[in-house]
């Protein structure tokens, strides 16, 4: 087999992925949360992931290898990701692949968090599309790309300036009394609730944040959920204020309309603006039912070619990582050495 066989390893936020795949192939796919030992807090504890990472880091790299069916000694390079993510979190997994690295002197690439979001695309369906947009929704980011290349040519369109999208849904499930991670259960109970019951706030849709197409506003492309979370809060507080019940799932139905309009159309309007003729969805408010949706719906229309990986591949995993570091291999890219840190640019 001529093609490189390569281990990914993430660890940007609360979950340790180790990855194994040989070109384009995916071997395996280990995976181990800290989820449960963040419940209690309704998010994240950045510590508390730290520490989960370093006790799962060696048994899920050993799964992952037993899974493929391969040892260190078969695999020809180690991709581990750098950023974006928590400081704590990745340092674990990358002092990890370095010391792997040393140990074994394989060639180590870093790779970026979000690029490897779409690089994941090539383990379904194969080769990416030339022209791609990609629309990255999850815990930690909020992002549209587009990817003229995996191996350089990246460029930020848009991004979040406040809470990431699925942040947003867990502090609305919060405020409403439901349990956390947010998005599953939001997604279920919107689904018997009316979406125009309440109209909330489209963050930055406003014509001096969007300008035009010639003249783009500030913010064109950019999400803010912050507002549209305090306008939940409100409006739960006035019902409760009137001593009435909270419409729950049609506060789920509204909130979820307003998140969903927004990163949709200001997608679709990314990709037509810039060309592209494609888009990859990733991160794992991917999972979300109306987004699909609404998403597919839109791009039919807009005749963009709409790609979404299988919900393991699109929350955070370390097949990504191997995926994206596999085209990186592949395309004679360099591998980074040892000497870097955790703040690398995209991609
Ligand atoms: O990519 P991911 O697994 O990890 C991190 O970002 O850390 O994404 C988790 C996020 C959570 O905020 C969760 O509430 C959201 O994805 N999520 C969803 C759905 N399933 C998970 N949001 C909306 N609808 C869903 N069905
Ligand atoms: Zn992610």
């Amino acid at each position: 087999a001529s093609e490189p066989l390569v281990l990914g390893i993430e660890s940007s936020c609360d979950e340790t992925g180790v990855g194994v795949v040989r070109g384009t192939e995916l071997l395996a796919n280990a995976v181990a949360s800290s989820m449960e030992e963040h419940v209690r807090f309704g998010g994240v504890i950045p510590e508390i992931a730290s520490r989960a990472h370093l006790e799962a880091l060696v048994p899920t790299l050993r799964q992952a290898l037993d899974t493929a069916g391969v040892t260190m000694d078969d695999v020809d390079a180690i991709a581990v990701t750098t950023g974006p993510g928590l400081a704590g979190a990745l340092m674990v997994g990358v002092a990890g692949a370095k010391a792997l690295a040393l140990a074994t002197g394989k060639p180590l690439y870093a790779v970026n968090h979000l690029v490897a979001h779409v690089g994941v695309g090539v383990l379904e369906g194969g080769e990416l599309p030339e022209s791609l947009g990609a629309l990255l929704v999850s815990g930690g980011h909020t992002e549209i790309l587009r990817v003229g290349s995996l191996t350089g040519d990246v460029e930020l369109l848009g991004s979040t300036i406040d809470d990431a999208a699925g942040e947003a849904y867990d502090k609305v499930a919060r405020l409403l009394g439901l349990s956390y991670p947010g998005g599953p259960v939001i997604d279920m109970l919107a689904a018997e609730g009316n979406p125009k019951a309440i109209r909330f706030p489209r963050g930055l849709t406003l014509g001096k944040f969007m300008g035009t197409a010639e003249e783009p506003g500030p913010h064109r492309y950019d999400f803010s959920f912050s507002g549209l979370k305090t306008a939940v809060a409100r409006y739960v507080e006035d019902c409760r204020a009137r001593g009435v019940e909270v419409p729950v799932a049609d506060v789920a139905a509204s909130f979820q309309e307003a998140v969903v309009d927004v990163i949709t159309k200001k997608a679709v309007l990314a990709s037509q603006e810039h060309g592209l003729r494609n888009l990859l969805l990733g991160g794992g408010v991917a999972a979300n039912s109306r987004l699909r949706a609404l998403l597919a719906a839109r791009c039919a229309s807009a005749g963009i070619g709409l790609r979404i990986p299988r919900p393991g591949l699109c929350t955070d995993n370390g097949a990504m990582i191997a995926a994206l570091g596999s085209q990186l291999v592949s395309a004679g890219v360099e591998p980074t050495g040892t000497e870097f840190g955790t703040d690398t640019g995209l991609p």
